[in-house]
């Protein structure tokens, strides 16, 4: 089942929910209506069950050159103010299941802050990640700066938001903010690989897992162990833990429901 939006085309398959951004004449500059769009598919994705695991990507020679510059140069501080757009951005970071990135081309800017929401990228040779809005006297306002400096740290991450520089993909696995660089022709390939394979896993547990690991990035030790814990515990009331341990002693494949 595919569709094809204003902006994005999404598609059911294997278990996996592809977002496709597609403005690519743009370089799929990310306006208001993609955010959007973006953000209701993920949305949906997460509640349906046929849906395991969602593989977000962009059309084009691009995954995403920031947000529309157009579409914002004369905005006021009170418009963004009242609109509030980038709140849009908070909940695709809510979403529970896994999110695969599947990036290329140019990362940029809210492209770079979408890339960062994620919790698996796969990066083309030669893929360009930065925050170029120091160069249009601002600075990222979706999370860039935050996100990038909790996977980096403070001197590396106020190298790149300072000087506006593009970081290649060697530099961007490096520090962490990247899993895998494949060639570009194969992309997509390798990342629906993956996403299968965190297809075949237990739901429940996914998502409680990817819960767990996002708490330990706000919490201190302690209460992520105790948030950890109950999650675990948790586990125990759905039929896929009693599946996949009766399936271990059987000595058979478990058939994991998401139950
Ligand atoms: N917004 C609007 N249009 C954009 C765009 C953007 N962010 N990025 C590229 N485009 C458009 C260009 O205007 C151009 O359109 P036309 O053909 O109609 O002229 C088209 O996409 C192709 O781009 P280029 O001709 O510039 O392609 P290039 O290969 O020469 O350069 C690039 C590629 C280096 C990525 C360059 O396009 C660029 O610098 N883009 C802007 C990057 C940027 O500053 N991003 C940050 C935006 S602000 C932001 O994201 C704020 C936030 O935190 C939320």
């Amino acid at each position: 089942m595919s569709n094809q939006l204003q902006f994005i085309q999404t598609q059911i398959e294997d278990g996996i929910g592809f977002i496709t951004l597609n403005r690519p004449k743009v370089l799929n500059a990310i306006n208001r209506q993609m955010v959007s769009e973006i953000v209701a598919a993920a949305e949906s994705f997460d509640q349906n069950p046929e849906v395991k695991v969602i593989l977000i990507s962009g059309n084009g020679r691009a995954f995403a050159a920031g947000a529309d510059i157009d579409e914002m140069k004369d905005d006021s501080s009170i418009e963004l103010e009242l609109l509030n757009q980038f709140a849009c951005w908070d909940r695709f970071a809510l979403v529970k299941k896994p999110i695969i990135g599947a990036v290329q081309g140019f990362v940029l800017g809210g492209g770079f802050e979408l890339a960062l929401c994620c919790d698996v990228l796969f990066a083309a040779k030669r893929t360009e990640f930065g925050f170029p809005e120091v160069n249009l006297g601002v600075m990222p306002g979706a999370g860039g700066t935050q996100r990038l400096t909790k996977l980096m740290g403070k001197m590396k991450a106020l190298e790149w938001l300072l000087t506006g520089d593009r970081m290649s993909a060697d530099e961007a696995i490096q520090y962490g903010v990247i899993n895998r660089i494949v060639e570009k022709e194969v992309l997509l390939e390798e990342a629906v690989k993956y996403s299968k394979k965190l297809a075949s896993r237990p739901p429940i547990a996914l998502r409680l897992i990817k819960e767990s690991v996002l708490k330990a990035i706000d919490y201190p030790l302690y209460e992520g162990m105790q948030f950890e814990r109950k999650n675990f515990y948790l586990l125990f009331s759905s039929e896929d833990q009693k599946e996949g341990m009766k399936a271990f002693i059987e000595k058979r494949k478990p058939n994991f429901k998401g139950k």
